[in-house]
């Protein structure tokens, strides 16, 4: 059997096993959908959102890229967040970020790779220029690495901040609340390392005052 066979072989084991769990199971979830959470998290394949969270089908809007940026040209990530925010009306939007993130790691050297990943890595070599004197300090590079990862993660709640789809929701309901969050590979634990309230200042650069 191939692999891509053996995917669809998984599916229809799982399927059958969940409705006989549950008959109405699929049934119910085909109707609607209620998240509470919008997830943005590293494509990674060692980081699935709901089974590290222990979340189901229907609990968990997820969004993810390659280090779990927010870029504010990217239609797909504010699609994404504008949905999941304005019409799901989540309450939390969590960015997760890993501990050994490849991503970082690339954008801590000075490899060409080319093209269109030069131009994503780019966006965090921008975190990196922002924190370059505590970076810098930190002699062990996995450390570093490890550093810039958390870093990376707050600055990237701090971009979602600065969207008028977050403001919006923070002026008109008072939500959603922001979370920045790392998982860590080694041992499958989430680290929350910064949050941000409904109505949280921000620099007033990126505020907009006619909402
Ligand atoms: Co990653």
């Amino acid at each position: 059997m191939s692999p891509i066979e053996k995917l669809l072989l998984e599916n229809k084991a799982w399927a059958s096993e969940v409705k006989a769990d549950d008959p109405g199971y699929f049934e119910r979830l085909a109707h609607i959908q209620t998240p509470q959470f919008l997830w943005i998290g590293c494509s990674d394949s060692r980081v699935p959102a709901d089974k590290i969270t222990g979340t189901q089908p229907g609990e968990i809007f997820v969004h993810r890229n390659i280090a779990n940026m927010v870029v504010h040209t990217d239609v797909n990530l504010l699609s994404v967040l504008d949905y999941a925010v304005t019409h799901l009306k989540v309450q939390h939007v969590i960015v997760c970020g890993h501990y050994g993130c490849g991503g970082v790691k690339a954008s801590m050297t000075n490899h060409d790779y080319k093209y269109v990943l030069n131009m994503w890595l780019r966006n965090i070599k921008d975190v990196y220029r922002l924190y370059a004197d505590e970076l810098n300090a930190i002699t062990d590079m996995e450390n570093r690495a490890d550093r810039l990862v958390e870093l990376n993660v707050k600055e990237q709640v701090l971009h979602l901040a600065k969207t008028s789809i977050i403001q919006r929701a923070w002026k008109k309901e008072q939500r959603p609340q922001l979370h920045g969050w790392v998982y860590g590979l080694k041992d499958g634990i989430i680290k929350p390392v910064f949050q941000m309230d409904a109505g949280a200042q921000i620099d007033p650069l990126y505020q907009y005052d006619d909402l």
